[in-house]
């Protein structure tokens, strides 16, 4: 093996005011996974991260809750840090930004910009609103689009026709956190002058530093000249004030990306033989890699690195950025249930299932990646339990009953040995190259060579046969062994697995050139089913529970998590009832109604005759198409209502308190279109 390589890695730090979900689980595990192929390869790997405590999202959210954000922010960690931790998520550290270090590293480091002449200051006109004394943010004014005149859309941008805009055109502005009309006034801000670093940046972005699709990304940021960036904020705040500057704070962006040196300062601080500046100083010879998605590119390709270099720090090596996660094909959505928190799934689901399906999902580029629950149940199932796993529980008991737990000496599959020694090189650089995808179908088309091999020998037959024993025991201790080589290449993703296959093996904890060895004369433990098949029951409990989730979450006045009861309405006849010609029907096309904000037009088809009618359900369906093809139920005699848009025949049936909990009702399969309900 090549010489010890020194190597610190990072996650984008979680912003301390929500729940970890699965999507930024792909970020985590596929760290993890990275951090825990070099250990095991023999390398030193520090893999900090932190919470991101700072900025007035968080501070206005404690607010509400009427807590202190120092005491938000610590509950957040705790929670974060539990997820993670069930995840086999193995951080060398968990910090947050809201630290002591993180404050003087910050304060050092914009005082090295500012004395090198890298900090500019200027007058800065923006909304602010006087009954909370504060100036705000553009996702905290609402207002009336001024391109499309569509109704309560953020300060930035309309969520209706996609106009960008100032917060200074928004027509009838509005504070969202007060309800007051917004004031414009001045203020002194602090800017980056990121401008100075283009010729540096330019170099940096372009030397293998990014992925090629980030470094095209890049270049078009830099062929169209960098800004100044605003790095301060004006009390109330919660962050930390700038040196010499009472009452302006560092924008959360400013320290956030410190806060990975912070963590790992903490780290040295307790941790004798790690030296700090062996892996910051500008001549460092360690490696510094930071994993992130794509959305937060230009903070970790751009100013991080300005920062750094006008600091007198070393630059990052590397910049490894991955695209987002969808389920089922659609964007993570509360109303399906495909919002899933971290939690939620370690409550109903075994965390390796899922490290193993991203590492089968994760290649190097910045794709997004689908989560599709049905195909996740049927590739673990057939890979980790079919594949692997198989490998071991069929030859165990022979060994066990055969020849007391004794694996014996001798090679009986040499050639298939040799194939996975000779297939190691491949899949550690798959590894490396974060192409955990390449590696995983590597590993699995060995497994099913040693199936194959294991099925055309079929111990189980010889063992009912006179004189065979030896042979049986032959085969089995090595399928056992090629188990063990797979277990090998598959530990950075399945730490748990490995562990529990090591305990069964009855051996140290198994390192990458331990596949250059095999166990002969050996004694087994006993075999314990070392992962159980998916329950596709369990994957549907998981969905109920995150749809349940939300709506408790958003249903309950604030802290007591009691649901708000709908009272129920005046008694009515059965005629009354009778009255009511309700109808199955499917609906056939689901679209937007250009210039309604609640609205999808359905066209249904009822059986013999199709119906057109206009539905306040958009804010739970923002993808209209989900809909189409399924059945619901359906008004039929409900007098026809002209709308602004047209004319609206009917009304299809739907649960829930508004907003994202709205259900739409659906009948049993088998029902048809035009069936009456009775
Ligand atoms: N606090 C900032 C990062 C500061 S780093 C100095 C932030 N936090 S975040 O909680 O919004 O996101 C953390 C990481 O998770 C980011 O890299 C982000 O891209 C990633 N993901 C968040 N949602 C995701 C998906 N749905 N899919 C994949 N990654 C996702 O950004
Ligand atoms: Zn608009």
């Amino acid at each position: 093996m090549s010489k010890t390589r020194q190597i610190l890695v990072t996650s984008a730090l979680p912003y301390a005011n929500g729940s970890i979900h699965l999507g930024h689980m792909v970020e985590y595990i596929q760290t993890d996974v990275w951090a825990r192929f070099q250990r095991l390869r023999g390398h030193q790997c520090i893999y900090v991260c932190a919470d991101d405590a700072h900025g007035s999202a968080i501070m206005l959210r404690a607010e509400k809750q009427g807590i202190t954000p120092e005491q938000l922010i610590a509950g957040v960690q705790a929670e974060h840090s539990a997820d993670f931790a069930d995840f086999g998520v193995a951080f060398d550290n968990f910090h947050s930004t809201h630290c002591d270090e993180n404050r003087a590293l910050s304060e050092a480091i914009y005082l090295k910009l500012r004395d090198a002449g890298h900090i500019a200051t200027r007058s800065v006109t923006q909304y602010f609103d006087p009954d909370k004394g504060m100036f705000l943010a553009d996702r905290f004014i609402k207002g009336t689009c001024p391109k499309c005149a569509a109704e309560d859309q953020y300060g930035d941008n309309c969520e209706k026709c996609g106009a960008t805009y100032a917060p200074t055109e928004l027509k009838n502005p509005k504070s969202a956190i007060s309800g007051a009309t917004p004031e414009l006034r001045d203020s002194k801000h602090f800017f980056f002058k990121l401008p100075d670093f283009q010729a540096m940046l330019e170099g940096w972005t372009r030397s293998g530093t990014l992925q090629e699709a980030v470094a095209n990304k890049i270049a078009e940021w830099l062929d169209a000249g960098l800004q100044e960036w605003d790095i301060s904020r004006d009390a109330p705040y919660f962050g930390f004030e700038i040196p010499d500057e009472p009452g302006k704070y560092f924008y959360v962006w400013l320290d956030a990306p410190i806060g990975y040196m912070a963590s790992f300062r903490n780290l040295c601080d307790r941790t004798p033989e790690l030296d700090f500046d062996a892996f910051w100083n500008k001549d460092s010879e360690a490696e510094l890699y930071h994993f992130i998605g794509k959305d937060i590119v230009n903070f970790h390709a751009l100013f991080w690195p300005a920062m750094l270099e006008g600091a007198g720090y070393r630059k990052p090596t590397g910049i490894h950025v991955h695209g987002y996660l969808t389920v089922n094909g659609q964007k993570m959505s509360k109303s399906r249930g495909t919002f899933i928190r971290a939690r939620t799934y370690l409550d109903h689901l075994n965390p390796e299932y899922l490290r193993y399906y991203y590492a089968a999902k994760l290649g190097r580029g910045v794709d997004d990646l689908d989560l599709n629950l049905d195909d996740f149940v049927q590739k673990v199932n057939s890979d980790l339990v079919g594949k692997v796993v198989n490998i071991a529980s069929r030859c165990a008991g022979f060994v066990h009953k055969g020849n007391a737990g004794v694996l014996v000496g001798g090679d009986a599959a040499p050639a298939l040995s040799e194939a996975f020694r000779q297939a190691a090189p491949a899949i550690a650089d798959a590894y490396e190259a974060r192409d955990f995808s390449r590696a995983m179908r590597e590993i699995m088309a060995l497994a099913d060579r040693a199936n194959a091999w294991i099925a055309d020998k079929a111990p189980w037959a010889l063992a009912k046969q006179e004189g065979k024993q030896d042979e049986v025991q032959a085969i089995c201790a090595a399928g056992i062994n090629l188990f063990r080589l797979l277990v090998i290449f598959l530990k950075p993703v399945l730490p748990k697995l490995a562990a529990d296959a090591e305990a069964f093996l009855n051996v140290a904890p198994l390192a990458w050139d331990d596949h250059l060895t095999r166990l002969t004369d050996h004694t087994l433990n006993a075999f314990t089913p070392l992962l159980t098949r998916i329950e596709p029951a369990k994957v549907e409990a998981m969905v109920a529970a995150s749809r349940e989730d939300l709506a408790a979450a958003s249903d309950a006045p604030a802290g007591n998590g009691e649901l708000k009861k709908e009272p129920l309405a005046a008694e009515i006849a059965f005629d009354a009832f009778a009255a009511v010609d309700l109808r199955i029907a499917l609906i056939e096309k689901c679209e937007f109604v250009e210039g309604a904000d609640k609205l999808l037009r359905l066209t249904l088809d009822i059986g013999d005759a199709k119906r057109n009618v206009f539905s306040g359900i958009k804010s739970a369906y923002p993808d209209p198409s989900a809909l189409e093809g399924r059945l619901t139920l359906y008004v039929a005699n409900l007098a026809a209502r002209k709308m602004k848009f047209g004319v609206s025949e009917g009304m299809v049936l739907a649960a829930g308190p508004g907003g994202e909990e709205i259900y739409l009702l659906s009948p049993d399969s088998g029902a048809r279109p035009g069936q009456r309900v009775k």
